[in-house]
């Protein structure tokens, strides 16, 4: 079936618009199985769906727990909903393993964000630079409304700047204005203050004769993702003693320092650091999805910070010094524990209530934690064992769950594997001799 331009498609209701995708053949079919996964609670699948367009139904991903994570003395058993195996594995073994060597501890944290009105001017910038304290009372004005609230909860803006960009681009200037924004993510927050004062910054400027005289014009006004001053330094440190066990057939030493050259190599090479980097998301981005967070902010911010010195490198940093090995994480992140959805989902309400209803510097602490946790986790079996031997045993699971094997086929193929090549192919190739 070839396929047409669609005229009118949010307005169709969600049957209307699937039978618009398929082929009439399989309509019931494709029709079933969007079904199956909407939710029998009405309400809160009208929760679900109010949360995006076009919704014909929900995609689900699998939520866990990762226990016994220790971080500045306070102990979380941590919700992660991802896709991928052993990565809730990977961050309970080293929760584990961390547990009883000091856990996860804050080197430090800080949560200023910022955001940007964009505009051009082609007069002098001493005439800018002479209006500009009162420029900067008109606008903290004009927001008076928002910020109020947000200023009951200690945020609010913290600083408006001027920044002359003109060799970048002709007649750029920048108000950069920065935000505190409490226990909330507040994007919203943050662009309805920036649009909000754009148009105040807009009638300032066409309000005075010796300014109307130049071209003046806001370009845009919008928070940046990049969040270098919300930002989080985690730990982990311990003898190399401690480490004596890590690893069949390696001491501490030997661990730590091939370790400390696996983290090097990804401060060198940007293939390495791109892989090395994904594995600390992979901790990250879990639990940011579970407690309702954006992670695409979190994503863009963390990439943009592991390129600031000019080239992309590993967010993490290893230290042997004398008989200790510490473990470094530094990570940008922008999350809530209140507003946007964290309060909507009803799985994101529960991680949040799981977690003890964390302070948002609380969650980006067990965010970190996870994050290190997982990047810890696994460079320790890249230098040891290697992951496909992990990996492939939950793989084989789940084949084995595709195939609906038995829980005595489960042990049997557990055992014929143990020493043999995992793949769909083989796995198949097993259980049909087994079920002969
Ligand atoms: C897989 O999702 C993540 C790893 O590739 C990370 C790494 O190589 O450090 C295992």
């Amino acid at each position: 079936m070839g396929l047409e331009y669609i005229n009118g498609f949010s307005k169709l209701n969600a049957a209307q618009k699937v039978e618009l995708l398929t082929d009439a053949t399989d309509l019931d079919q494709v029709q079933k199985l969007l079904n199956d996964f909407k939710l029998d609670n009405q309400e809160t699948q009208k929760i679900f769906e109010s949360f995006s367009e076009n919704t014909i139904s929900n995609f689900h991903l699998p939520y866990g727990i990762a226990p016994n994570f220790l971080v500045d003395g306070s102990l979380y058993h941590v919700p992660m909903a991802v896709e991928e195996s052993s990565v809730v594995a990977a961050a309970a073994k080293s929760a584990k393993f961390w547990y009883d060597k000091g856990g996860f501890q804050t080197v430090f944290l800080k949560k200023i964000k910022t955001g940007q009105i964009h505009f051009t001017f082609d007069g002098p910038k001493e005439l800018l630079l002479s209006y500009l304290e009162t420029i900067k009372h008109d606008l903290y004005q004009s927001v008076k409304d928002l910020t109020k609230r947000m200023e009951a909860r200690n945020g609010g803006i913290r600083e408006i700047k001027l920044i002359d960009k003109r060799k970048d681009l002709q007649n750029y200037y920048q108000l950069m204005v920065t935000f505190d924004t409490a226990d909330s993510m507040g994007a919203n927050f943050i662009n309805s203050c920036l649009e909000t004062m754009g148009q105040r910054l807009q009638e300032f400027m066409l309000s005075k004769p010796d300014l109307q005289k130049y071209s003046f014009e806001i370009i845009m006004a919008i928070l940046s993702n990049y969040t270098p001053e919300s930002i989080i330094r985690m730990k982990v440190e311990t003898t190399l003693d401690e480490l004596d066990d890590i690893a069949h057939e390696t001491d501490g030493v030997t661990f730590a320092q091939k370790f400390h050259k696996a983290v090097e190599i990804a401060r060198q090479d940007v293939f390495r650091a791109t892989t090395h980097n994904k594995g600390i998301m992979n901790g990250a981005d879990a639990v940011v999805i579970a407690t309702g967070n954006d992670f695409r902010a979190v994503e863009a911010a963390a990439h943009a910070y592991a390129a600031r010195n000019g080239s992309y490198a590993s967010l993490s940093e290893c230290f042997l010094d004398g008989n200790t090995f510490r473990y470094e994480l530094e990570l940008p992140l922008s999350i809530g524990t209140v507003g946007g959805l964290t309060s909507l989902h009803p799985l994101a309400a529960l991680s949040i209530k799981l977690l003890g209803d964390p302070a948002a510097d609380e969650l980006m602490k067990v965010i970190a934690a996870s994050a290190l946790a997982n990047n810890f986790g696994a460079l320790r079996s890249l230098v040891t064992e290697g992951i496909q031997k992990g990996h492939m045993k939950l793989h084989l699971d789940n084949i084995l769950l595709k195939y609906n094997a038995t829980q005595e086929e489960h042990k049997k193929a557990k055992a014929y594997f143990a020493d043999r090549k995992v793949s769909y192919a083989n796995v198949k190739a097993f259980l049909d001799e087994q079920r002969k």
